[in-house]
């Protein structure tokens, strides 16, 4: 969705600008735009489209100036036209902003600045901060930003820049991500840590209702009565090698590679062999506290919410607490029940995703404890949560999330045998389990292998229009993923079901030109699979078969047979998704689908 980065130091803004902009490509944008302020005032360059046509239209007619904003924008008020890109600037044309968020009460603002004589030059709802900011009062360029946002009912996370005060800027946030990057006599705004990585790994996470002051002097964090604040500077983790393509031809299928590394990563130093349990650190659910749960709900959106899925078939199984599963878009306007003892679990890659957030802060106001299952470090979820695991999967840019979800996997499962263990989990089952997750990131890698298999696959389905991926217990959500990971990529149709549940529906759309993927991995329920198979094979479909090895040979049922790793059957799915990644990958790639940036998808979705 929308990405804001700003810059102030001695160096010329635009290249920084368009750097950081480039950075934030993989979140989703249909159109960007720079404002830079020089000794003629506020220069703005904008564009419908790509970046790399921003870039085109800089060197074609440059600004020059070492303070500057820039942003992409995902449409939501208005046409992703260039007009409605941002930065927006007053009617003077001396004030600009970049803004994330959506002004709630824009329409109401805009009638009662127009009748006070404000041109709009736009159908945005940013449009109006410009405007209200123009007519704030206040003795300097922050205190009108901070008198202008007062009227504003909505979320957003805004940089301002004003020609009346060169070499600031001023941030403000309420509700959308905000960090700055912190550099040597230089300082950055951004609404993601990845876009200030090419100046400076130090980043100062903005908290709800900050006001920042950047100037190449230094910054100042405020509250809304210009108060100074004090704000901890942390580290990036990664560094800017990490977010480049390497060898591999999209983002995606690098981090479908990457997994071996990002599941070692989520089990680093969390394992105790000995104790047969795991060390959560960041947890904070000491043993009395975890004594206490009587009942987990589980929230999320999307992939995440499929990892959820698994998780509450690995909790349940492992703790005996009852487990229930959310979207999180549901939930959150649901009556708030205040059952005591309940567990709220917010999963999220991004930590931003609007629903999520909403859904765990009413949680909260529901008296429920909540812990966040987060990827991005100092994201909101993470910081709002009372505890939680880091999945340490390192940044995911593919918009198709597949590294984070096995990571979730690994985070849930870990979970569970920390939570299992403080309630009568017997140690010998603990420590299997402790043995069998240490083997997880070889087994990972052994999947990757299927590789060229699943391209095979892939070459001979490719052009199929629907598909259809069944699988039980608890491979039933990654059949959920495996079609998910395909819609999102090659908009090819696909549903996931649960493989006995296709009887009462789903069985009528089987002909020989539906390919249905099983998810049967060696589990209690296999046999059961096995027979929905014979189902669809005797009326004609074309079926494919993720298995795992030792099972035996199912050529007389399956057109084709996948076999990945033996491993326990709660750890399945971990493996059992990796060919459903690929086999999305390989046939998107094939019908010459933007596989990083399929169309109409956001990766961090921070609107309802
Ligand atoms: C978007 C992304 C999905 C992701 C979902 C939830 O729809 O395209 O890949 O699963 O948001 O995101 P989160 O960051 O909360 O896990």
């Amino acid at each position: 969705m929308c990405g804001i980065v700003g810059y102030v130091g001695s160096r010329e803004a635009a290249p920084i600008l368009v750097e950081g902009l480039t950075r934030l490509e993989y979140r989703g944008y249909d159109s960007a735009g720079v404002a830079v302020l020089n000794g003629r005032g506020v220069e703005t360059r904008k564009v419908a489209g790509r970046i790399t046509a921003l870039g085109e239209l800089l060197t074609r007619t440059p600004v020059h100036g070492a303070c500057g904003i820039g942003h992409t924008r995902w449409a939501t008020h208005g046409a992703p036209s260039e007009r409605n890109a941002h930065p927006h600037v007053d009617c003077t044309g001396t004030v600009a902003l970049v803004h994330n968020g959506i002004i709630e009460n824009a329409e109401l603002l805009r009638a009662r600045l127009e009748r006070a004589g404000h041109r709009f030059a736009t159908e945005t709802d940013t449009e109006t901060l410009a405007h209200l900011i123009e007519d704030a009062p206040g003795a300097t360029f922050e205190e009108r930003v901070i008198a202008g946002l007062a009227p504003v009912e909505g979320t957003y996370g805004l940089a301002v820049i004003s020609e009346a005060d060169p070499g600031k800027i001023v941030v403000a946030r309420r509700g959308s991500p905000l960090l700055i990057g912190v550099g040597a006599g230089e300082y950055l705004v951004a609404s993601d840590a990845n876009a200030v990585l090419q100046r400076t790994r130090s980043v100062v996470y903005l908290n709800d209702g900050d006001i920042a002051v950047l100037t190449p002097l230094g910054y100042r964090v405020l509250d809304r009565a210009a108060r100074v604040q004090d704000r901890a500077v942390d580290d990036i983790e990664w560094d800017l090698e990490t977010l480049a393509l390497g060898h591999y031809p999209h983002f995606m299928l690098k981090e479908i590679c990457e997994q071996p590394d990002s599941v070692r990563a989520t089990l680093r130093g969390r394992l105790l062999p000995d104790e047969g349990t795991a060390r959560l650190d960041g947890l904070n659910l000491p043993p009395a506290r975890c004594a206490r749960v009587q009942r987990i709900v589980i929230l999320g959106c999307g992939t995440s919410w499929h990892a959820g899925l698994v998780g509450r078939h690995v909790l349940e199984d492992l703790t005996g607490i009852p487990v229930s599963v959310e979207y999180a878009s549901e939930y959150r306007y649901r009556k708030p029940l205040r059952l005591p003892g309940t567990l709220t679990v917010a999963i999220s890659q991004s930590g931003e995703t609007a629903d999520t957030l909403e859904a765990l802060r009413a949680a909260k106001a529901a008296g429920s404890t909540v812990i966040g299952i987060v990827n991005v470090v100092g994201s909101t979820i993470a910081r709002e949560a009372d505890g939680g695991i880091y999945l340490h999967a390192g940044p995911e840019i593919g918009v198709a999330s597949t590294k984070a979800f096995t990571s979730q996997l690994v985070a849930l499962l870990l979970f569970a045998l920390y939570l299992g263990r403080q309630r009568g989990l017997a140690l010998a089952a603990g420590r299997t389990l402790v043995r069998e997750l240490e083997r997880l990131p070889d087994l990972v890698g052994r999947t990757l292998e299927l590789e060229p298999a699943v391209r095979a696959l892939a070459e001979r389905h490719g052009d199929a229009r629907n598909a259809l991926y069944l699988g039980r217990g608890v491979n039933f959500p990654v059949a959920l993923e495996g079609a998910l990971k395909l819609k999102e990529i090659s908009y090819v149709h696909a549903e996931g079901y649960p493989a006995a549940e296709m009887k009462h529906g789903p069985i009528a759309l089987i002909d020989e030109n539906t390919p249905v993927v099983f998810v049967a991995p060696k589990d209690p329920v296999y046999a059961k699979v096995v027979s929905n198979m014979q189902e669809v094979k005797a009326r004609g479909g074309r079926v494919v078969a993720i298995t795992s090895e030792g099972n035996g040979d199912l050529r007389r049922l399956a057109d084709h047979q996948l076999s990945v790793p033996a491993t326990l059957p709660l750890l399945s799915p971990v493996l059992t998704v990796i060919p459903l990644q690929l086999l999305a990958y390989h046939i998107a790639v094939l019908r010459g689908c933007d596989v990083d940036r399929p169309r109409n998808l956001a990766k961090s979705v921070t609107v309802e």
